[in-house]
Formats: structure tokens, C-alpha cells, sequence
């Protein structure tokens, strides 16, 4: 009779798998903040994908590790960059088998950790951060990605990222706005993931949202879909499910939320306290995410879930 009355089923075909990719490694590196997360090589990327389609998963998101970070984040548009390489992989090996979404910003390329540039007083610069955005957006195009994510919350991104692709051949890859990202402290184990440190003790709530807020966050997704949004983001997920649902009940666009590191992070802690059942948390809470509104679920659980929901 539950399944018969159930209003949530939680399926394999909603799950998106973040995936890091580390340059120059010959073994996969464990992230030590989330448990059974590695720093892939190439090779274990393209096992990983594999594997991962074998279960159904229909997408990944992929984030770059590169070798070498500077001022401008050069090696995130490198043709040659760890990110387009791992695109064109997982393209040449999978074709139309699985979506290929790149994470579109600079932060782990960059040598102080801000996902934009920064002017001389150390500002982080909106608008010449728009103009690098449209080079990784033409480059992750050129490498075969489907949809391009924006996760930097710069004003304008999505315009910008946009009227890249369709005057670069990019018009059929799709953008999908993290519109509603936080300042969020559940960013920690992620930052290990990347390897990023952001300079001087410094944070992003210049342009993250305030997590006091969610009619601002409204107006963020409303300005996403008016510069051209394919889908819309809201992360993290579970402090957040109350935005989730205003924007399920105003926007038509696919909607995903992001289960964040640190959200998976605290129910592996805790499991692994035994104070709680790990298994049995993570499927209640990405149910959660589900029955608040959204249609995909970016997590970390995303494997291990698609195991269990065979
Ligand atoms: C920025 C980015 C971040 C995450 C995804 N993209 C970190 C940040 O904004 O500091 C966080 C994901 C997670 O915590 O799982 N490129």
C-alpha cells in the first residue's frame, strides 16, 4: 500500500555523479573529507564513467585538479587543459551514452582560490571574469562537453557563457545556472577535493547568496532564465529545500540541487560513529531533494544510491 500511495520515487535516472580529475597522477588520489571520493586519473575517470553508465546514471559533472594555477586560471580554456582532455575521453569512449556536464568556473585554476579575476585591490572583477568564462564555455565546447554549468554566481554569467557558445558552434551544448549557489560553510570537504585555498583567509560572499536570504535568490533564478538558462541550480540542497520549492512552483526549466560535500560528508561521519544509518539517511535525504522539486540530483551518493536502486 506505501508504494502504491507513494508521491516520491527516487529513481537511478534522476542522479547526476560529480567526478574530479587530477592532472599528472598515475593512481587515483582519496579525498580524505569524503569517503570513497578519489581524485581520478584518466584512465580510472573513463572506469569510473564506465561503470557508473552500467548502473544507469545518465550524467556526471566533471571538476578539474589542475597541475599548474595562476592569476587567470589559464589552464581551465587550455584545449590541452585536465578538463577537456577527460572531456574528450569520455566522449570518444561513450558517445551519446552519457551526459558530459562540465563545472564552468575558475577557482580551482586560479592561484588565490576566487572563482573570478581579481583587480590590483584584490576585488573580485565581475566583468572581466565574464570575458574568461566565454573562453572555458568555448573550450569545453570544443571538447565535446553537452552542458556547460556555471558555478561562480558572476552577474551576467549566463548571457555571457551564451553568446559564446552559439558564435563558437557551441549552440546545441546547454547551460545549467547554479542561480541560487550560497555562501554556504558546506563547501569545506569539496575545497580538499579541488585543492583550493582562497587567499588571505578571504570567502565568496561577494558573490555567493547570503543564506538569510531567499526572495533575492528568486530574483537570481528569474535574471538566469532571462539570460538564457537550459536548467537551474539551487545548492547546497537540504539547508536550502525551501527555495527548492518556491522555484519548482515558479519556474518550468528542469530544476537540479546540489547535495554538497559537506552534506555527504556529515551523514559518512556520523555513520561512521554509528549514530546513524548511512545507507538509510542519504536515500531519505535525496528523496528529500526530489519531493521539494527538483528533477536531478547532483551527489555524492550518486553510485552508491544507483546501486541500491537497481
Ligand atoms: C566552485 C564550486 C564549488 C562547489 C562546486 N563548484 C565550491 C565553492 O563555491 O567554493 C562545491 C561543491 C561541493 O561542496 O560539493 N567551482
Amino acid at each position: 500500500m506505501r508504494r502504491l500511495v507513494a508521491e516520491t520515487r527516487l529513481s537511478v535516472d534522476d542522479l547526476v555523479a560529480p567526478l574530479f580529475v587530477r592532472e599528472g597522477v598515475d593512481e587515483p588520489v582519496p579525498v580524505s573529507s569524503l569517503p570513497g571520493v578519489v581524485q581520478h586519473t584518466r584512465s580510472s575517470l573513463v572506469e569510473e564513467v564506465r561503470q557508473l553508465v552500467d548502473l544507469g546514471v545518465p550524467a556526471v559533472i566533471l571538476f578539474g585538479v589542475p597541475d599548474h594555477k595562476d592569476a587567470v586560471g589559464s589552464a581551465a580554456s587550455d584545449p590541452e587543459g585536465i578538463v577537456q582532455v577527460a572531456i574528450r575521453d569520455l566522449r570518444d569512449r561513450f558517445g551519446d551514452e552519457v551526459v558530459v556536464v562540465a563545472d564552468l568556473c575558475l577557482d580551482e585554476y586560479t592561484d588565490h582560490g576566487h572563482c573570478g579575476l581579481l583587480t590590483t585591490d584584490g576585488r573580485v572583477d565581475n566583468d572581466a571574469t565574464l570575458e574568461r568564462y566565454a573562453e572555458v564555455a568555448v573550450a569545453q565546447a570544443r571538447a565535446g562537453v553537452d552542458v556547460c554549468a556555471p558555478s561562480g554566481m558572476m552577474d551576467g554569467q549566463v548571457r555571457a557563457i551564451r553568446g559564446a557558445l552559439d558564435s563558437a558552434g557551441g549552440e546545441d551544448v546547454a547551460v545549467l545556472a547554479y542561480s541560487a549557489k550560497y555562501a554556504s560553510a558546506l563547501y569545506g570537504p569539496f575545497r580538499e577535493a579541488v585543492d583550493v585555498e582562497i587567499a588571505d583567509g578571504g570567502d565568496r560572499r561577494s558573490y555567493q547568496q547570503d543564506w538569510a536570504n531567499v526572495r533575492e535568490s528568486m530574483e537570481e533564478l528569474r535574471l538566469d532564465v532571462a539570460e538564457g538558462a537550459d536548467m537551474l541550480m539551487v545548492k547546497p540542497a537540504l539547508t536550502y529545500l525551501d527555495v527548492l520549492s518556491r522555484a519548482r512552483a515558479e519556474f518550468d526549466l528542469p530544476l537540479a540541487a546540489y547535495h554538497v560535500s559537506g552534506e555527504y560528508a556529515m551523514v559518512h561521519a556520523a555513520a561512521e560513529r554509528g549514530w546513524i544509518d548511512g545507507d538509510a539517511v542519504a536515500l531519505e535525504q535525496i528523496t528529500a531533494v526530489v519531493r521539494a522539486g527538483a528533477d536531478l540530483v547532483l551527489t555524492y551518493f550518486a553510485r552508491s544510491l544507483a546501486e541500491r536502486l537497481q
